[in-house]
């Protein structure tokens, strides 16, 4: 990554350009242009934030309403907190802009894919021999065999034979929570090298950590319903959900590293440098940028921090926040300074941090303020501790929760960066 390579001589592309792009596409080609939902479910006891462009639709899918078009498309703000503890690295995020196409019962594979492909290579003018795409292994517990219409819809307009890998059950089926509609799929990949190492031989591994990057899945093929007890029902009829996340997709079209370096974070990153004097590790700053802007969304939808649910997502991102700052030594961290310049520069694309500042601001601090005096009286108490003899007891470790309100994560990791615990000393084993 970071290389224009020679098969790949696109010029630079900004994530505005993109979207722009991605949205008149589809409305060329008789697809409406819906406005993005709110990121808290209505009527959905499945999910605690929106997580993909299709979660506010599901009811499109199984036929209980139906869509003003069949064909739709938008760009939808989407939280996913599963992978949180790989923040950090060069692509994973806790929220993100989906862009999103559907067929409702229109077209199925054949469409989605000429679709797909006349958009990467016409519109992106991503070079062909770039290309890799997925498809559906097949899983007898379904019923389904090897996905042969994709692989030949694939063929067809123009994918090279070696560059189509099949993937199983639980890389290429996808679903927006425990129940509800779902189907195999087909993704698209792009090749960040031009010479062998890692290079996909058929059959052989397809290494989507370090080669090849995940741009689109072009096609959930919308066929079941998952039900409550783990069984599949055929839907009604059968229909098209993708997706591409809009941050990667601008990384890896102006070959970049991480998605940190897209236009989308950058700036955040930057504005984060500045105000801790480039005191701060780049892990942090990604930790950091990322929630930032996760919090801000869920505040700006007046979802205050709270013990459980959906309001313990943003309490929990603040407090890994604050933890960071402090264990990185800026204990006075500007945090207001940081979300007021979200606010005033990112406002565009998610109006509601402005609509909504007094409400995020006010939240946002007192969580801040919360959490920062337990913090401090906490490490304070455990550095008292430590000069006593470097171990912590239970009956420690129980006071700091309930008198101090310290969660216990940061008690254990405490204990790890001093070399509190000694495994074969009993009386270290809280
Ligand atoms: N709903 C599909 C996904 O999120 C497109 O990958």
């Amino acid at each position: 990554m970071g290389i224009l390579t020679v098969s790949d001589t696109r010029e630079k592309i900004t994530s505005k350009e993109i979207r722009e792009k991605f949205l008149s596409y589809f409305e060329s080609k008789d697809h409406l242009r819906i406005k993005n939902s709110s990121i808290i479910p209505k009527n959905d006891p499945t999910l605690l934030f929106i997580n993909a462009g299709m979660a506010p639709m599901k009811k499109f899918f199984t036929g209980e309403e139906s869509p003003e078009k069949p064909r739709l498309c938008n760009v939808q703000t989407c939280i996913r907190t599963i992978d949180l503890d790989d923040v950090g690295d060069k692509s994973h995020l806790t929220s993100f802009s989906m862009l999103g196409s559907w067929s409702i019962g229109d077209y199925f594979k054949e469409g989605a894919i000429k679709l797909a492909y006349e958009f990467l290579t016409k519109h992106l003018n991503i070079p062909n021999e770039k290309l890799y795409v997925t498809v559906f292994a097949g899983d007898k517990s379904i019923g389904l065999d090897v996905d042969d219409e994709c692989k030949k819809w694939w063929k067809e307009v123009g994918i090279l034979e070696d560059h189509i890998v099949e993937c199983p059950m639980e890389d290429n089926f996808w679903i927006a929570g425990e129940t509800g509609p779902c189907g195999p799929c087909t993704e698209v990949f792009y090749d960040t090298r031009d010479d062998d190492v890692n290079k996909y031989v058929p059959g052989g591994y397809f290494d989507t950590k370090t080669r090849y990057i995940e741009i689109w899945n072009a096609g959930v093929c919308m066929q079941f319903n998952r039900n409550l007890d783990g069984t599949y029902s055929p839907l009604k009829f059968k229909s098209i959900d993708t997706g591409a996340g809009l941050e990667r997709l601008t990384m890896t079209l102006n070959k970049m590293s991480s998605v940190y370096d897209t236009d989308l974070l950058k700036p955040i990153c930057d504005k984060i440098n500045e105000l801790a004097n480039g005191k701060l590790s780049e892990r942090t700053v990604r930790v950091l940028t990322d929630h930032t802007r996760t919090i801000s969304l869920i505040l700006s939808e007046k979802q205050a921090p709270s013990n459980e649910g959906r309001g313990y997502v943003p309490r929990k991102l603040i407090r890994r926040c604050i933890l960071l700052t402090t264990k990185e030594s800026v204990k006075d961290f500007d945090y207001l300074s940081l979300y007021n310049f979200f606010i005033d520069n990112y406002s565009d694309i998610f109006p509601l941090i402005k609509e909504n500042k007094d409400f995020l601001l006010s939240h946002f601090e007192k969580e801040y303020e919360q959490f920062n005096k337990v913090l401090v009286s906490g490490l304070e108490k455990l550095d008292e501790i430590k000069t006593k003899g470097n171990n912590i007891s239970k009956e420690d470790a129980f006071d700091l929760v309930t008198t101090y309100g310290l969660p216990f994560d940061i008690i254990e990791d405490y204990a790890k960066d001093n070399n509190f615990l000694k495994k074969d000393d009993e009386s270290s084993s809280f």
